[in-house]
């Protein structure tokens, strides 16, 4: 994914870009002060939809800039006079209200979103204990007692002993895949286990149903953890393994958990297919976008480094500060 920085760096050098033009091509039609103000204010409010506060006040210095010097042509437009530095002053102004009030609606939007998508975080967190509750407590219970009583059939004819055999293996292992997904759904041992070892036993688990390899490490993961941190990470570790198992091509993946003195940070490997993440982040499933999301309420970040034909590696880390009610690990 493209770093922060580097899309700061394109924002300005494309906003330095069309000031320049349109400086250009004020000389050029020997635009009148107004009409060059206002052209440079567009740009101005443009800039400051890209939610970069930074860039865009750079952006409105450099228009100011231009209308002093460059932009207005020498025939109807004279610096000295006192009321056109009071306009270019005014420009500034209302450049810098601009910027100040959509960089303000910008950040209610983006906080009445975060809070919708957290409501469906926990919403999706309650609704898969409910159905594991309802599947360990209610299907798995049902199933086990049809296993009983088939054992139980009279088995006099070899027909009827195959079959009935058959039909209790079928049944005890529909048992067992049912169980399998109750405890994907809801990891009730986290809260005991730990994350460390919660995710040791969910790797073991999955390779074994989904016949791959798993290699996982991990090294000074502090505990206990907050359960919100353990059960984020928890969940980026399952929908991460999905995603290698069904998409990679390849049946050997590496996962590691470690902490340093100031994050926790999981990695997920695997050297198959790749893909491109910018562009499955739009039109792929919800995986990567509750990944996202996931990370995102625990103060996170996520990285999805992946070449074609190279592999995918995710990383997620989360910092151990009293943000997330945690202290910093001791080096
Ligand atoms: N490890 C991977 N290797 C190759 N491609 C991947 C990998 N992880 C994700 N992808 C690509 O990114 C796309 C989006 O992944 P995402 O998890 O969001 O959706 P999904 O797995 O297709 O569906 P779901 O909503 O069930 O998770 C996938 O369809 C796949 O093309
Ligand atoms: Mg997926």
């Amino acid at each position: 994914m493209q770093s922060k920085g580097l899309r700061s760096a394109k924002r300005w050098l494309v906003g330095s870009l069309a000031i320049a033009l349109l400086t250009a091509l004020s000389c050029r039609l020997r635009l009148n002060f107004t009409t060059a103000t206002l052209l440079y204010l567009i740009v101005v409010v443009l800039m400051s939809v890209t939610e970069d506060l930074a860039s865009s006040i750079f952006v409105s210095g450099i228009a100011v800039v231009c209308l002093t010097y460059i932009a207005p042509p020498s025939d109807s437009f004279r610096v000295q006079d006192p009321s056109d530095v009071v306009a270019i002053v005014a420009f500034f102004i209302v450049s810098l209200v601009t910027i100040g009030l959509m960089h303000r609606v910008q950040k209610l939007a983006n906080e009445a979103v975060g809070s919708v998508r957290r409501q469906l975080v926990e919403i999706e967190e309650r609704q898969r204990r409910r159905i594991a509750r309802d599947l360990y407590d209610d299907i798995c219970q049902r199933l086990t007692l049809v296993v009983v009583r088939l054992q139980g059939l009279n088995r006099s004819s070899s027909t009827a002993f195959r079959e009935i055999a058959e039909l209790s293996e079928q049944t005890s292992k529909l048992a067992t895949d049912v169980q399998v997904l109750a405890h994907e759904l809801y990891f009730a041992k986290l809260e005991y286990l730990g994350l460390a070892a919660s995710m040791r036993n969910f790797c073991r688990e999955f390779s074994r149903q989904r016949e791959v390899e798993i290699e996982f490490r991990n090294n000074n993961v502090p505990s206990p953890l907050p359960p919100r941190v353990s059960a984020c990470l928890f969940r980026i570790l399952q929908e991460a393994l999905h995603n290698c198992a069904k998409h990679s091509g390849v049946r050997h993946f590496g996962v590691e958990l470690r902490a340093t003195p100031y994050a926790l940070h999981l990695t997920v490997h695997d050297s198959g297919f790749g893909f491109d993440p910018e562009e499955k982040l739009k039109s792929g499933g919800l995986g990567l976008l509750s990944m996202q999301e996931r990370m995102k309420l625990a103060n996170g970040k996520l990285y999805i480094d992946s070449q074609v034909k190279r592999g995918t590696t995710v990383h997620a880390s989360v910092p151990l500060n009293s943000l997330n009610g945690l202290r910093p690990a001791r080096p």
